[in-house]
């Protein structure tokens, strides 16, 4: 069995569960996505919503990549991590008034609005601060993304975005506001698409709209397809790095050139997924009538993931050699969701057995909790460990 090269001998010093990360494929990951969409002068903000660690985020923005946030905290997030504001853009349906403020405040790129409502807010606070709020209006392009419901965003059904059919209205409202500009449109299907056949339909989508606003005397400068490029969770080590070749040429083929337009988007899984490991202990391995069970000390309070989406992660035991086992292994947490995978092969674990639940960089740590009054996890680096 294949298995991720890990530092086990420091490992059996830390207390478990922690994250692991990885931060020469991070930076790997940096270089490829820079290089892929550099051929095309595309704009990359990463979303923050993924991984919010701060030495993940002052790699990110070390890079020079710019932030895509969904909240006032990661707004803050980001700028503390040195993302300059310039570079951040912020959406989501939610935004409450102190978020636009900090957001206005702070001068940044872009307001991805997300309904007739928000946008008339945003008019009213950049008003009082004798401001021009630069936004893009986010367009829910009714575009299946072939991915799990929980992650699918650009249905007519889903709370995100602006319906094509209500786009009118809210262009007329526009119209008559002094405190926003128009200055882009903006897209998220979803997330975890691996079927790069959504993302052509968004393009041909894409070409549709801007001819529309073109039609209708809008002048728009950008285009964001927002994130969602998924990862190999089944081949962390043969295919660490998502495929942003194709994804990126896949836009550039379909979207018709339109001069001095920018292209934008906003991966996050696919950068930091790949290079996070949730590390744990096999406390018990219990032995059931049915089948046996590999108790770890992590539960979804660390990765939540599989109970949530019904997500996979591949799981390794890192201590081990022995022959394969069958085991469902579960977490700690008093609720029956707490399983990380169901009749797993891993080589025969014993209490005190290492256990890596692989590419857990994305939507793993971030969404920690302390259910059951536990702790949040730790996090590691490799070159600092
Ligand atoms: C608006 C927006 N942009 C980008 C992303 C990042 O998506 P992903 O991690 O799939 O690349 C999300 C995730 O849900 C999002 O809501």
């Amino acid at each position: 069995m294949l298995k991720g090269t890990f530092p086990i001998e420091k490992f059996k010093a830390l207390q478990t569960p922690f994250y692991y990360y990885d931060t020469d494929l991070l930076k790997e990951a940096l270089n490829v996505v820079k290089t892929e969409a550099g051929k095309y002068n595309y704009q990359i903000h990463y979303a923050v919503k993924a991984n919010a660690n701060p030495r993940i985020l002052s790699i990110i923005a070390e890079a020079g990549l710019g932030a895509d946030c969904v909240s006032g905290g990661e707004i803050s997030a980001s700028l503390r991590a040195g993302f300059p504001a310039s570079k951040i853009v912020f959406a989501g349906v939610g935004k409450a008034d102190w978020e636009i403020e900090l957001g206005l405040d702070n001068n940044i790129f872009c307001f991805n609005v997300e309904s007739a409502a928000e946008l008339a807010i945003i008019n009213e606070i950049a008003g009082v601060k004798g401001k021009v709020a630069s936004v893009a209006l986010r367009i829910n392009p009714e575009i299946d993304a072939h991915t799990h419901a929980k992650i699918t965003t650009g249905m007519k059904e889903n709370k995100f975005g602006i319906n094509i059919g209500q786009l009118n209205g809210v262009l007329a409202d526009l119209k008559q506001m002094e405190h926003v500009k128009l200055i882009g449109i903006h897209f998220h299907i979803g997330s975890q698409i691996t079927d790069l056949s959504s993302f052509q339909a968004l393009a041909i989508r894409a070409n549709e709209i801007l001819e529309e606003l073109e039609a209708k005397g809008f002048k728009i400068d950008n285009v964001n397809f927002g994130g969602g490029l998924g990862i190999d969770y089944h081949h962390p080590n043969h295919l660490p790095i998502a495929a942003f070749d194709n994804y990126f040429a896949v836009i550039n083929k379909l979207l018709e050139q339109r001069p001095g337009l920018q292209v934008h988007f906003e991966p996050g899984r696919s950068i930091v997924g790949p290079c996070g490991s949730l590390i744990s202990k096999v406390l018990y391995v219990k032995e059931g009538e049915t089948k046996n069970f590999a108790i770890l000390d992590a539960g979804f309070t660390e990765l939540i993931r599989p109970a949530m989406y019904d997500a996979y992660h591949r799981i390794e035991n890192i201590s081990g050699d022995e022959e394969v086992e069958v085991y469902d292994v579960v977490g700690p947490i008093c609720e029956s969701s707490d399983v990380f995978g169901k009749d797993v092969e891993l080589n025969k674990a014993h209490r005190g057995d290492l256990i890596a639940l692989r590419s857990a960089g994305a939507y793993g740590e971030i969404m920690a909790s302390q259910y059951n009054c536990r702790k949040l996890p730790a996090s590691y680096f490799s070159d600092t460990l």
